[in-house]
This record gives C-alpha cells, structure tokens and sequence, in this order.
C-alpha cells in the first residue's frame, strides 16, 4: 500500500526532474507518461489494493502525476516550437522533412504539330534531303520579289500578311519559299532541303484557316532535274505519309514555279470523316509544287541555262488533321492541355 503511494511520489519528481531539450526527447517524454502505453496508468490500476479511506488520496495523487505530465509537455512543446535547437536554421532547413513523399513530375508531350512536322522531315531526310532554317519576320524581297512576285504582282493579294510597325519592308513571312531564295544565294548547286517552319498570314480565323500555320518547304536544284523527279518524289512521300501511292497533280499558278501544280493525296470516302477534310471528294489537298521559274534561279545568282529545279510547298495543319481525326484549326493555336494531354502516348 505504502508502496503504490512511494511510487506515485516518485514517479512526480521524475517528472519534475525530467528534461527534454530536443523534439525527439520530448516526443520520448510524450510517449512515456502520456502515450498509450504510458506508465501512468498502471499506477492509476493500483488503486484497488489501497484501502477505501485512502483510495481519494492516492487518486488525486496519481491525477497530480498525470497533471504534471501535461503541463510539463505542453510548456516544453511550446518552448521547443519557438526556440528549437536549429532556430538558428532558415525555415527551409526547418521544416525540411525527408520522410515527405516526392511531387510526381508532370511528362509533358509533343505538340501533334510537331509530330507531324518530324514525321515529314523524316521522310525528305530519308531521301537525303537537308533542314534549311529561315526567320519568321522576313523582309518584302526575299518573302516576295526574289520568288517572282514584284510589288505589283496580283498575287501577292493572295497572301496579305502582318507588316512590322514602320516599316513596309518588315513583314511576318507569308510561306517559307522565301528560305529557298536564302539557300539558293548561299551555296550552289546541287542544292536539296526541305524548310520547315511556322508562316502567317492576315486572314479570318476559322475552323477551317488561321492567322498562323506552319509549312514545310522543298527545294531541289542540280543538272538536269525534271518534273519526273518531282513527281516521284512526291508519290514517295504520299506512300510513306499516307500509306498511297495514289496522288493527283491538277494544273495550278504559281508565280515562282513554270509550270505550277497542286497535289492531292486519295483518301477514299469511307468515312465522314474524310467528307470533312476532302470536300466529299476522297481528295485530300496537301501541297502546291512545279519547276523552279528561271527567273527565280536568276535572282538568286543561279546559271537558269545550266541548272533546273523543283520545289513544293505543303501546310502541316491540314495533314495532322488528317492524321489525328482534329476537326477545328484552332485547337492547334489554344494550347489547352485537355486537348494537348491526348497526344502524350504519340511520338
Ligand atoms: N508558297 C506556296 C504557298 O504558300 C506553296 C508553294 C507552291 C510552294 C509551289 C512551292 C511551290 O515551293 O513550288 O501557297
């Protein structure tokens, strides 16, 4: 009996003497004498061997234990908050917590714009073409005159365009042909690229057109090239893009290429689908192409009497809406990631 008083006594100064100065030997405090397991209430199980006349006594004995635990936390707990052992520590190092599990990274994807672009790259450098780069603000003579479109040229009606502030020089470039005029007054002959990049013009945008769009730019230049050349070429490009062979050349105007052509793939009329894209026609229009005028290799210092070409020039938009069933241009432009996150698992 005396005991069980004894041991409550000393289990108080224990308490008092107790000196936790780290959050870790407080929390082993915490676990001691008010955890779960906490040796406290044992002491209270006790009480049935005092005697009843003394059974208040050792309760409120046993209380002022408990008591004196809690009060001793909570004043520790608040002491250690404010003046910890590594206040001197940035906040940062403070808080940093090693058993925090980690922020998963997001995987972004590619723009189905650019995976269309890569995938056409891929074939034209299959066939040895190279990349060619031009800018996007490019000046009047290489976006126009160099392609044979002078200044009062009806066709140049066709592709308004956006022209910097002050300058009627300046402009956003209307198609990327103006990078063959770039190419052509840099090396000679053989010449073989492919230009891709982003053009625009000044139009309403639509489901159907856009302010910006991106092309891809073909040029070949050497001895003897004939429109046998491009045709196969282009009836290569059609097999590996669209899986055909099939394409049609309608007789079209160009002021950069004599003669001038457009070039549709077949894409049948399963669907409705294709419907959309192909006007009911199963004909899928991909690009515009024809021989390099003379006139063009002259302006940009290339011997016309000695040297022929080919070029083309094709949108992407078109072809990716094609490809991935898309059925508004803009959704290209919006950057939506709703719209972007379905394309993660296309490379
Ligand atoms: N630049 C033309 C356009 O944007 C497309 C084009 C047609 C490019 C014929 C060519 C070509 O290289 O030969 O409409």
């Amino acid at each position: 009996m005396s005991d069980s008083f004894a041991n409550v006594k000393r289990l108080i100064e224990e308490i008092a003497a107790a000196n936790p100065t780290t959050k870790v030997e407080l929390e082993q405090f915490r676990i001691q004498y008010l955890g779960s397991k906490n040796v406290i209430k044992p002491l209270m199980g006790e009480i049935r061997n005092v005697p009843n006349e003394q059974k208040k006594e050792y309760g409120q004995l046993v209380n002022e234990a408990k008591n004196a635990a809690e009060q001793k936390f909570a004043a520790l707990q608040d002491a250690l908050e404010s003046v910890s052992g590594d206040a001197d520590l940035p906040d940062s190092y403070r808080d940093f917590d090693l058993t925090r599990p980690g922020e998963p990274l997001e995987l972004g994807s590619r723009h189905p714009i650019a995976t269309t672009m890569n995938r056409i790259v891929g074939i034209f450098q299959r066939m040895g073409f190279a990349i060619a780069e031009g800018p996007d603000i490019e000046d009047d003579w290489h976006n126009f005159t160099a392609m044979n479109t002078p200044e009062d040229h009806p066709a140049r009606d066709m592709q308004d365009t956006f022209y910097l502030q002050n300058s009627t020089e300046m402009l956003l470039r209307t198609h990327t042909s103006p990078v063959q005029a770039r190419v052509m007054m840099g090396q000679k002959p053989p010449i073989r690229i492919i230009a891709p990049g982003r053009v625009y013009r000044n139009e309403t945008i639509s489901a159907r057109s856009h302010a910006q769009f991106h092309q891809i730019e073909g040029l070949y230049v050497d001895e003897n090239v004939s429109f046998a050349d491009l045709k196969q070429t282009l009836m290569y490009f059609a097999q590996e893009m669209f899986g055909t062979p099939k394409i049609r050349l309608r007789p079209s105007f160009f002021p950069f290429t004599e003669p001038s052509a457009e070039m549709d793939v077949w894409i049948g009329m399963d669907n409705e689908k294709n419907y959309r894209l192909s006007k009911g026609t199963g004909w899928l229009e991909i690009l515009g192409c024809g021989m390099v005028d003379p006139q063009v290799l002259e302006n940009c210092g290339i011997d016309s009497s000695k040297y022929s070409g080919y070029a083309f020039g094709m949108g992407i938009e078109r072809q990716a809406m094609r490809l991935y069933d898309i059925h508004d241009i803009r959704l290209f432009f919006e950057n939506d990631v709703r719209f972007l996150k379905q394309f993660s698992a296309v490379i």
